[in-house]
């Protein structure tokens, strides 16, 4: 394979030059910061910072005198600011460097009751009943599945059928998605029939477009995470199929390499199985999304470390190098990348769909490595700062944190680009929340004391604590599940601001998109993540809410479970769909929360974004760029 060097590539045309993100966030002061900029902003944050801690604890005296509920409104009266819309905008007022004046909340020490217990030592005993309960649901999907649709990729459990992804036939998207889960669960006689199946009927040669990034999470995923459980269980049996696994790793990891045959070595969105092209993709543009072109890296960088074949970690690899290059506005990017150059498209910037996982996977990069690659945790902060100075906000009624997204627009009065805050939370966001609490403690592994945090660990627990809380109220629907899209009352919304913190967009046209619940997984693993990491009990209670609502509302009484068209509606109406991440995320991240904390310790595993454990590897090779 020939390493494409050059990132600027001649664009074929159809890229205008104003697609190109040139435009200041909300709240920074230049366009594109340089590596020197930066520094000098470090240091200025840094000074900032410094002068801030003096200053407030002269205030925390005040603070106390006039109770936190006096003080609260005042120091959130300029954050109506960020509802204006169309203007030069500030920052969302967390995090360091937006000198709108209400950092002030941070800095503040956790009260008693707010500090978890110390983290690495803790051991939680597993809730047998409730983590019984969760595998009794998931047999429940899992027969069903097996019952009715068989070798098929998707189930339909209301019109009890299966479907394939293609017409070219099944690529074991449900199967082998549930491998992992099905070892977890202990499910023995299961495992066997599944591993059967791929051994028997699992073939890649498939002359049709599939996603590459759905394919490399499910699939590629799943093999992976299948080779190292059964290389690792106790029983001799199960551990004999490893090398099954890998094989299919292989033989699929091959075939996505045709992915990245872009002149950028961004990868196509899709790819033929069988001829091994990249396909770009024609809903848009032939851009690639952010988070499908920057989530293949845990699985591509474990196959590499399986096979010694380091082609796949390169081409991962490059990814990130380019995305460091491009990397403008305080490492949050625009969710779209034009695979023919490299560069980023104008579009939005959001942590939700299309976003979501780049993020996710800066910090499980820094952590699948043994933390021995700086660049993915200098990566990760910088983002993270950049989220809590652009992204986040707070609503007035009850204070609740939550992630707002940034739209391309024009300046009103004199057409400029500029970026529109809208409140909108994808639920797909509420991963955010456990992993700002993983990356504080790095899966247990960097010892944390909760009484002295630094600034930026105490604005991260502070913000991943407060958005695993909202993403927890969304929850109070009529069916007690959330919805797939939640707005946030904005301050300028005076009226509704004061006794409403969020609601559900009314469906337009009839199309239910907002309202649905599609038994996704991001609100119970960031319970399992902030569980595992503080031993809070709350997140247990909580988790236990959530899963007795889905018993309640999503069960299907021939088998299997749905997702429902309308989370206020009682009773809700089931839409004819299990996805594949129901059996292999939701249920097995509510299955480990109640269980023993020995199980699958969060110190030595990863979990992909499709919830596939693999394993913390010290690494056989670091390139230059890792240490950069
Ligand atoms: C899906 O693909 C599998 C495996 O190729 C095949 O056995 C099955 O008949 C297909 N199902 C449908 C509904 O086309």
């Amino acid at each position: 394979m020939v390493e494409i060097r050059q990132r600027a590539v001649p664009t074929t045309g159809s890229e205008k030059d104003h697609d190109q993100v040139k435009v200041p966030l909300p709240g920074s002061a230049s366009n594109r910061l340089d590596k020197k900029d930066i520094d000098k902003k470090v240091e200025q944050i840094r000074t900032l910072n410094l002068l801030r801690l003096v200053l407030s604890l002269a205030g925390l005296g005040a603070v106390l005198w006039f109770g936190y509920k006096t003080v609260y409104p005042i120091l959130f009266q300029s954050s109506k600011t960020p509802s204006d819309t169309q203007t030069q905008l500030p920052g969302s007022g967390f995090g360091s460097g937006s000198g709108s004046g209400y950092g002030s909340k941070f800095g503040k020490t956790l009260l008693p009751n707010e500090q978890p217990s110390p983290v690495g030592g803790i051991k939680l005993d597993a809730d047998i009943e409730k983590r019984e309960a969760v595998k009794d649901a998931f047999v429940w999907s899992w027969n069903a599945y097996e019952k009715y649709a068989w070798g098929a990729d998707e189930f339909s459990p209301l019109s009890k059928s299966g479907s394939n992804l293609t017409s070219a036939g099944g690529v074991g998207y449900t199967i082998v998605d549930s491998l992992d889960a099905l070892l977890v669960f202990d499910l023995i006689p299961e495992y066997e029939r599944a591993r059967d199946w791929c051994k028997n009927e699992l073939n890649f040669d498939k002359d049709a477009t599939f996603n590459t990034f759905e394919t490399t999470i499910r699939i590629l995923g799943g093999l992976l995470s299948a080779h190292y459980l059964t290389s690792v269980h106790p029983s001799s049996s199960v551990q004999a199929d490893s090398p099954l696994y890998l094989e299919l790793a292989v033989d699929l990891g091959e075939r996505l390499l045709g992915a990245f045959s872009s002149p950028s070595g961004i990868p196509w969105s899709g790819i033929n199985l069988a001829t091994r092209n990249g396909i770009p993709d024609k809903d848009n543009q032939g851009v690639a999304s952010l988070a499908e072109a920057a989530s293949l890296q845990l699985e591509l960088k474990y196959l590499s470390h399986l096979t010694g074949d380091y082609v796949y970690w390169r081409k991962a690899e490059k990814v990130s190098e380019i995305i460091r290059g491009e990397a403008v506005h305080d490492g949050i990017a625009p969710i779209f990348i034009n695979p023919m150059n490299g560069q980023f498209v104008a579009s939005e910037i959001r942590l939700g769909s299309r976003g979501d996982s780049y993020y996710e996977y800066l910090l499980k990069q820094y952590l699948q490595t043994d933390r021995q690659e700086p660049v993915y945790r200098d990566m990760y902060d910088e983002a993270m700062g950049g989220i809590k100075k652009h992204l986040i906000g707070q609503t007035k009624k009850s204070g609740l944190i939550f992630t707002q997204e940034l739209h391309p627009a024009r300046h009103p009065r004199d057409q400029t680009q500029t970026w529109q805050i809208v409140p909108k939370q994808d639920h797909l966001v509420c991963f955010l929340g456990g992993s700002f609490i993983l990356g504080l403690t790095e899966g247990g592994k960097k010892p944390v004391d909760w009484k002295v945090l630094d600034e930026r660990d105490m604005e991260d627990f502070i913000v991943g604590k407060g958005i695993v809380e909202s993403c927890m109220k969304t929850h109070d629907t009529a069916t007690g599940l959330a919805p797939e899209i939640a707005m946030f009352v904005q301050w300028s919304d005076e009226q509704r601001a004061q006794t409403e913190d969020w609601y559900i967009k009314p469906n337009q046209n009839g199309v239910l998109i907002d309202g649905r619940n599609i038994l996704r997984p991001e609100t119970v693993e960031s319970l399992f993540l902030a569980y595992r990491s503080t031993g809070d009990e709350k997140y247990r209670e909580w988790g236990w809410q959530v899963f007795q609502a889905f018993q309640k509302w999503c069960k299907v009484p021939s088998g299997g479970y749905a997702g429902i068209e309308d989370v206020q509606t009682v009773p809700p109406k089931q839409l004819d769909r299990m996805e594949t991440f129901w059996l292999a995320e939701t249920l097995k991240y509510l299955y480990l929360l109640f269980d023993d904390s020995d199980h699958i310790p969060l110190d030595k595993h990863i979990f992909n974004t499709e919830a596939h454990i693999l394993p913390v590897f010290q690494p056989g090779y670091i390139s230059p760029f890792a240490t950069s």
